[in-house]
């Protein structure tokens, strides 16, 4: 049986690709945040993942306005890396795992998440910075399934829909009869605001709840609409839907392995979180 060994909950922003082209690491302005992962790349050691099911969103890369999926999950042997126009170096492309993926889609499914499944598939930064702060060296040691939320184009699904599609996913990870280690990401937020009169926008209080939350109460998100969760951590804020899928994912009780909180990174305030499962 497949085991989930923990989540990695993190935000993602371009500017932490430039960063790492350029070597910053210990960059005042960059410091409080790349010191967050040294901590992550231990517990990675630790527990040896051979699998990571990566839950973001597409920035325009693979899916433009024209076309947005509410969930979308790959089934490819490989997931190339392409500039979507931040001008940031791209990284080296990621194994699959067909067999897990389309164990993941037949389960989902059947728990009547009506999925887009893309045997083609391009990944944004979303998905490979926070893949290169856990591997810096780029030599992916694990194989990736991605799980594609749209949280850019209204309607988005709930943060309660969210929820239930971790906890299904988390059942359909538990069915699956390798014996692969798992971990799950999701990646985004926390409160930021690229555009519109709110442009800038941070909201620690909500943050550090939101943050507080996932630890004991990975529920609380889902007392908002997605409206509100907008209003509270911003229009590109309301990526946390992918903290909340990841969370989803755990059954039980969690420790909190790890966390940080740094004010600012680019636009954002960037979060990070490690939780395993308890027992
Ligand atoms: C920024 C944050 C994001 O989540 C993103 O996708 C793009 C840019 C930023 O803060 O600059
Ligand atoms: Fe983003």
């Amino acid at each position: 049986m497949a085991r989930i060994v923990g989540t990695i909950t993190t935000s993602h922003v371009p500017a932490i690709g430039g960063a790492i082209a350029k070597g910053l690491q210990n960059d005042p302005y960059w410091k409080p945040f790349f010191d967050g992962f040294p901590p992550v790349r231990e517990w990675l050691a630790k527990v040896k993942p051979d699998v990571v099911v990566l839950v973001y969103n597409d920035h325009g890369l693979n899916f433009f306005l024209d076309k947005m999926p509410t969930f979308a999950v790959g089934a490819a042997s490989e997931y190339r890396n392409a500039d979507e126009g931040w001008g940031i170096p791209t990284v080296p492309p990621f194994r699959g795992d067909p067999e897990l993926s389309w164990h993941l889609i037949e389960q989902l499914v059947a728990e009547e998440f009506d999925l887009t499944t893309c045997q083609e598939m391009v990944v944004d930064h979303a998905f490979t910075l926070p893949m290169a702060l856990c591997w810096p060296d780029m030599k992916w040691p694990v194989r990736t399934v991605p799980v594609c939320v749209n949280t850019v184009q209204g309607p988005l699904p709930s943060a309660a829909r969210c929820y239930k599609l971790g906890q299904a996913i988390g059942r359909a990870i538990a069915s699956w009869p390798g014996d692969e280690r798992v971990v799950v990401m999701g990646t985004g937020g926390l409160s930021h605001q690229l555009d519109g009169e709110r442009a800038g926008f941070i909201n620690r209080e909500f943050d550090l709840a939101f943050m507080d939350s996932m630890v004991a109460n990975p529920a609380w998100a889902t007392r908002y609409s997605t409206t509100e969760l907008v209003e509270l951590s911003g229009t590109q804020g309301v990526e946390l839907l992918n903290w909340v899928v990841a969370r989803g994912a755990l059954p039980g009780k969690v420790r909190k392995e790890h966390a940080n909180y740094h004010i600012p990174i680019s636009n954002t305030a960037s979060g990070l979180m490690v939780l395993e499962p308890q027992g």
